[in-house]
């Protein structure tokens, strides 16, 4: 028998997969590691974190499993998107990498605009200057620490560090690429135009690749420290949100994937590279070659619950804590929450937007503040998801569902409730991990196409119907639509 492993490096842990010929998901190892926030709305990682926890977790998958390393056909990498990786001369981390939910940027995403034009970003791009995204950072460490700067010489995405440690390649996919906003869109590359704008120079910029094609092959160094053989080939992969369209099959238009983990993502491929004139989705590259995609990007999803229960019941597990939600009615007895905890993206592109409960009275307990948290995220997902049912491509009778939070079933009730759709999740697919898997499962040569070998392993189970509580949901969510606007303001005043 054969395996592919696909490795997917999250904000929360490196998780290792191992899937078999038939697309069955045969092992997983997973290593843990936190994220750290030196100041507040700053989120920032050391790179050598994902690499310790990439050699435990393929280890531990191939321990779990007595899969052989002469078995492992190929590795596909996923990974957070728009961290900033920089390395020196030596391939040597230059500063902690900053991460996509990081919002220190903001006067350089006006310098961006200033030196590009909003207008011409979006055409070249597809996309605004965002705070989360890679071409901000990059300005800030030059304007901020000029001495970290001039050592620079490689930038990299998270998922391509591990690449580098696996193969000691540099490159990149098109998909994680065009998160950088320094990518022509249309042509899947580095743009010129921009790169020369913002006085970067190519030569510090990975090759690109399309998701399937092989990058390299796994070093000698590589090869002792992970158990796996050396010379076995790394695909490029994707993205963490373009690879978790490919595990749930969303590769063609008229399927949305939402996936539920730290952040909150409703995701549509298309087949052109779509632009919007204000740049309120997400428009970048799909994993899958000759397609592209739009999404909407909460920052703190099943963050928002992750927070809950650090900083209220740290002792109770997630079963328990969302247990004490079911024991609530929907609308939690009017309470609402506002899942802005790390300032937002779509549908408010906002640093400085903040988390709040909003009609909290003596009788609310934990397990209303979780039923609002459960609600509120879902409230914020149908925001994302109206703006795309607004361009025509999103066919809301098909969400497949991933992410750590949809193994709540009330969670995906919640959902199904309030986007007014059925919910299906994918049974075992881990989502991005199981993208990746599929792209190296390509580039092994065991499928000619992703389309083919989604056909062929993605396997779709409907798990929630719009029920009663629809209506109340659809009666409220433009109260939850008038909060953001009413509080907005207060955000930047406290900071
Ligand atoms: C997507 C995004 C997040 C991270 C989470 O634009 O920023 O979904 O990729 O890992």
């Amino acid at each position: 028998m054969s395996y592919v492993l696909g490795m997917d490096v999250s904000t929360t842990a490196t998780k290792a997969l191992l899937v078999d010929e038939t697309g069955k998901v045969v092992g997983v190892g997973s290593v843990e590691y936190p994220y750290d926030t030196p100041r507040p709305l700053w989120s920032e990682q050391d790179p050598r974190y994902w690499w310790d926890a990439a050699v435990g977790a393929i280890r531990k998958a191939l321990d779990q499993t007595g899969v052989s390393a002469d078995e492992v056909a190929a590795i596909g990498l996923t990974g957070q998107m728009h961290g900033s990786v920089l390395l020196d001369d030596a391939g040597e981390v230059v500063r902690p990498a900053i991460l996509w939910n990081d919002q220190r940027t903001e006067e350089e995403c006006d310098e961006i605009r200033r030196r590009i034009g909003k207008e011409r970003l979006i055409q070249i791009t597809g996309n605004d200057a965002l705070t989360g995204f890679t071409a901000p950072k990059l300005l800030w460490v030059q304007r901020h620490e000029p001495e970290n700067w001039e050592r620079v010489r490689h930038i990299l995405l998270p998922k391509d560090y591990v690449r580098y440690r696996l193969t000691g390649e540099f490159a990149i996919d098109v998909a994680d690429g065009s998160g950088t906003i320094l990518f022509d869109l249309a042509r899947r590359t580095w743009s010129d135009e921009i790169l020369d704008a913002l006085g970067l120079d190519r030569s510090l910029f990975p090759d690109t690749h399309e998701g399937p094609d092989v990058t390299g092959a796994l070093s000698a160094a590589a090869a002792e420290a992970t158990g796996l053989r050396a010379g076995t080939p790394v695909v490029a992969g994707g993205g963490d949100q373009s690879a978790n369209a490919v595990g749930v099959g969303a590769i063609r238009p008229g399927i949305v994937a939402l996936s539920l983990g730290t952040s909150g993502v409703v995701f549509a491929a298309t087949e052109e590279p779509f632009t919007q004139a204000e740049g309120r989705l997400h428009a970048f590259c799909h994993a899958v070659p000759d397609r592209w995609h739009l999404m909407g990007v909460m920052l703190s999803a099943a963050g928002s619950l992750r927070w809950l229960r650090d900083a209220v019941a740290p002792d109770k597990s997630f079963d328990e804590l969302v247990a004490g939600a079911a024991e609530v009615e929907p609308g939690a007895e009017g309470l609402m929450f506002l899942p802005y905890l790390s300032g937002e993206r779509t549908p408010h592109p906002d640093p400085h937007a903040r988390g709040a409960f909003v009609g909290l009275t003596v009788r609310h307990d934990l397990r209303h503040m979780t039923r609002a948290v459960l609600e509120g995220v879902a409230y914020g997902l149908r925001d994302s998801l109206q703006l795309m049912m607004e361009t025509g491509l999103a066919r809301p009778h098909e969400i497949r569902a991933s992410g750590g939070g949809t193994r709540s079933q009330l969670w995906c009730q919640i959902l199904a409730d309030v986007l007014g759709t059925q919910i299906a999740t994918i049974p075992d697919a881990e989502g991005a991990a199981y993208g990746a898997a599929l792209l190296a499962a390509v580039g092994a040569g065991w499928f000619p196409t992703a389309d083919e070998a989604c056909a062929a392993t993605v396997t779709v189970q409907p798990v929630a119907e719009p029920g009663d509580a629809a209506s109340h949901y659809d009666s409220h969510h433009p109260i939850y639509q008038e909060l953001y606007p009413a509080l907005r303001f207060y955000g930047r005043r406290l900071d």
